[in-house]
């Protein structure tokens, strides 16, 4: 196999020693800025936990009618239920009232939380088991109501922020994933390898930010910005490992 005429191998002691710490900077940077992105938005969804309804109501909005509403007015949900408690609900819910009339004394077997104490919760529990038990949506405290209550109408962050953050993640990204992808070219990895590396950054990045102004009319491009970054994450990763490998392993007899 044909090495290029310059290895990272050949340099002097101290420079592999410079490359190797500034290598694991840039390992050190792009774990800390994915903690980052988990904390910064997760939340976003006003649902708890990090999922992909984060990125998406970051890049592209959400906007969802209230899921209690649906499965009561629109699903006509659970079959069974008294169409004077369905419809005592429903105005509870399309009122404004929602957390004054919740246990409300006043309202007696017509308070929001007997209703869905005697109608629902013998399915929707954390502990709800059997074949029509659907424990995914506890409705047993009211914390777990409000959540399956809210409309959301979440917008998307700002074109302005959202143009900053671009042209600062393209320039600033960009910049380190080529010297990247140099330094990898002058390994003695497998061009196969280095090959593959390299259009994991290349590609990567580039769909992952392409994505984020079509995004905003498209939301199925969401999963280009999440595979987009993963790639291009896992690619500067190996990329980087391999040098710091590179730099470090004896030469070979034919070298
Ligand atoms: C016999 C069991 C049972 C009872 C009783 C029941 N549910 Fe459900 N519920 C389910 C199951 C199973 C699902 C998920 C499948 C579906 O959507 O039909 C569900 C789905 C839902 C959803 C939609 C969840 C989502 O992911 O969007 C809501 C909201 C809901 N139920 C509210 C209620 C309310 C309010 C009551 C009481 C008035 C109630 N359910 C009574 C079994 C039950």
């Amino acid at each position: 196999m044909k090495q290029p005429a310059l290895l990272l191998r050949d340099f002097g002691v101290g420079v592999r020693i410079g490359l190797t710490l500034l290598c694991l900077v840039i390992l050190g940077g792009s774990a800390v800025s994915g903690m980052y992105l988990r904390d910064h938005h997760s939340g976003r969804d006003e649902r708890a936990g990090f999922s992909v309804d984060d990125i998406r109501a970051h890049y592209h909005g959400i906007r969802s009618k209230s899921p209690m509403v649906v499965a009561l007015d629109e699903n006509k949900h659970p079959k069974d239920l008294d169409p004077k408690l369905r419809a005592a609900l429903l105005d509870w819910l399309n009122g404004d009232r929602l957390t004054q009339d919740y246990d409300n004394f006043d309202l007696g077997d017509m308070a929001p939380a007997e209703i869905l104490a005697d109608n629902c919760i013998s399915c929707h529990d954390a502990n709800a088991t059997g074949p029509d038990a659907y424990p995914q949506l506890p409705l047993r405290y009211f914390d777990q109501v409000k959540a399956a209550s809210v409309s959301r109408d979440i917008q998307p962050v700002s074109e302005k922020v959202l143009m900053a953050s671009l042209h600062a993640h393209a320039l600033g990204i960009g910049s380190v994933c080529i010297i990247a992808v140099l330094l990898l070219a002058l390994t003695r990895a497998p061009s196969a390898f280095k090959g593959l590396f390299a259009v994991l950054i290349g590609a990567g990045l580039l769909i992952d930010l392409a994505a984020w102004i079509p995004v905003r009319d498209n939301v199925t491009l969401v999963w280009a910005i999440m595979g987009g970054g993963l790639a291009f994450q896992a690619g500067t990763v190996l990329a980087l490992c391999t040098v710091i490998l590179d730099l470090w392993l004896p030469r070979g007899p034919r070298e």
